[in-house]
Parts: C-alpha cells; sequence; structure tokens
C-alpha cells in the first residue's frame, strides 16, 4: 500500500517510447526533489525488460473487461492519484495501417482505431475518476496528435486514426467540462507530443531529414508541461510548449 504522503502517478502505455521516458522523467524529479514516488504503468504484456520501481498493471484497450480489472487492482493499491497521463495510441501493426483513399476504409479496423485511441482511453480515465478525485490538484492528460485536429486538416488520408483522435479530443472536452465541477476541479487537457521518434511514427519518419525528436527529448518538455499545467488550461488542445492547437 502506498504512502499518504508520496506523490502517486498513472502512465497508461509505460512500455511506449514516450510513456517510458515520461517514467523516467518522474523517478529523477523524485530523487532530485526526495518527494517519495507511488510510480504506477500500464502494459499490454508483462515483460522481463520493464523498468523498476513501477507496479505494472496489465491492460488491453480493446479488451474493456481489463481495463476495469487494472483499475480494480490499482484502487486496491492505492486511494489517490495526483498525475493521470495516457500516453497508448495505435496507428499502424497487426490491425492495419492509415488509409490512404476512402476505397481502403475497412469498419472494423476503423472500430479498433476508435477502441485503443477514442473509446479506451475514456474508459480508463472514468475508472480513475474516484481516485483522481482525491488529490488536491489532479491533472489528467492525453497524448492525442495534431491530425486530429478537424480545423488543421487540409491533406487527408489516415482516416481512422484521424477521425478515432478527433473523437477522443471531444470526448476529453466532454470529460474537462463535467469534471470542472468537483470539490478540486482538475486539469484534464488534450496533448499534441510532436513527431517523435518511436514505433508508432516509424515507417512515416525512418528516412526524413532533420529527423524527428527524440522520446528523451519529448517526455522531458511534456513533463515540465504538466507540472506547469494549470487549472485554467482545462479543456485545451495543446502542443509541448503550452501553445493552443485548433480543435
Ligand atoms: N510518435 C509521434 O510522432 C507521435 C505524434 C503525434 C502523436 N503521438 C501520440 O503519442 C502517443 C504515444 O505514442 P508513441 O510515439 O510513444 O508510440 P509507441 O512507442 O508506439 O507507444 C504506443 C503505446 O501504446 C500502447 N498500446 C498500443 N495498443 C494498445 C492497446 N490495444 N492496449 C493498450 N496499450 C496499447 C503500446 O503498448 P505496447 O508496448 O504493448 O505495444 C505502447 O505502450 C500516442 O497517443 C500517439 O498517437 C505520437
Amino acid at each position: 500500500m502506498g504512502d499518504m504522503k508520496s506523490f502517486k502517478v498513472l502512465i497508461i502505455g509505460g512500455t511506449g517510447a514516450i510513456g517510458g521516458e515520461l517514467i523516467r522523467c518522474y523517478q529523477e524529479w523524485s530523487l532530485s526533489s526526495g518527494v517519495p514516488l507511488d510510480l504506477y504503468a500500464t502494459c499490454r504484456h508483462r515483460s522481463s525488460s520493464a523498468q523498476s520501481g513501477v507496479t505494472w498493471l496489465t491492460m488491453d484497450l480493446r479488451r474493456p473487461e481489463t481495463i476495469f480489472a487494472a483499475v480494480k487492482k490499482l484502487t486496491s493499491l492505492t486511494t489517490m492519484l495526483n498525475h493521470w497521463v495516457c500516453c497508448t495510441g495505435y496507428l499502424h501493426g497487426a490491425f492495419g495501417s492509415p488509409e490512404k483513399a476512402l476505397k481502403a476504409l475497412e469498419s472494423e479496423k476503423i472500430l479498433g482505431d476508435f477502441a485503443v485511441n477514442s473509446v479506451g482511453p475514456l474508459m480508463m480515465f472514468q475508472a480513475c475518476m474516484s481516485i483522481l478525485k482525491a488529490a488536491p490538484l489532479p491533472k489528467a492528460v492525453f497524448l492525442s496528435a495534431q491530425v486530429g485536429s478537424i480545423e488543421d486538416n487540409r491533406s487527408g488520408g489516415w482516416y481512422g486514426y484521424r477521425m478515432s483522435k478527433a473523437a477522443l479530443n471531444m470526448g476529453v472536452r466532454c470529460a474537462a467540462v463535467e469534471c470542472g465541477r468537483w470539490r478540486h476541479p482538475p486539469a484534464v487537457v488534450v496533448v499534441h507530443p510532436g513527431t517523435t521518434v518511436s514505433r508508432l511514427s516509424e515507417p512515416f519518419t525512418a528516412h526524413r531529414h532533420p529527423a524527428p525528436q527524440t522520446a528523451e527529448q519529448c517526455a522531458e518538455q511534456l513533463f515540465l508541461r504538466i507540472q506547469s499545467l494549470g487549472v485554467q488550461e482545462t479543456g485545451t488542445f495543446q502542443r509541448l510548449d503550452g501553445s493552443v492547437i485548433p480543435w
């Protein structure tokens, strides 16, 4: 059972490039500040290479029952959560690739994109609401993507990814409005991490010059962004420098 005086953080998708580096940032901050940290993170599969100092929860966003089981375990370990950060996302892989044209659309693939990129993160947040409510200044950050901006879409394509990130953005905006009525209102935001070297971006950025930012660079900025995030920013879609992206 975690100590009530320790700082408590949940990273959803701790095995990802950005999620893994964000874990490291929180651990370094705890070491340098002397603030005890209880760090929880989700993974799809337990791995022997998983970072230490973390309580790992197994969960697959395509399987809603695993979301509730993971949060049940989490709430048996802590009654409070200060920061909640969702670093999961699906763009390409075993379930299909981004669609370049309408003729490539397949409903099952797109429904899967919604499960991972929009519905799953919202269900995860819903399940964590009671422990976030117990924090003095709760913060919840959902990693989305600028390509999920409807206003900013001038090149089209990537239907499933764009649609599911736009749906995530709307869900988070709704949650921010609703949670603004809590006794301690949280900061609930959507963040575009910027193009970053990772498995998710690799097929689309491998030959890009200059190379995109590293996950380490991204996570360091994200960590600072989360630290300085204020309640007045709730319900916004932001870049890592805090500038606002049109929905
Ligand atoms: N990299 C970029 O250039 C870029 C740009 C814009 C937005 N983003 C967003 O930033 C976030 C982090 O991306 P990243 O670059 O760090 O990608 P990444 O390294 O591929 O990490 C993706 C994470 O999502 C998890 N995940 C995928 N499907 C899942 C599922 N069904 N259930 C549970 N977890 C699942 C992965 O778990 P496994 O390890 O088990 O696969 C991994 O932890 C995503 O939301 C992405 O859309 C990234």
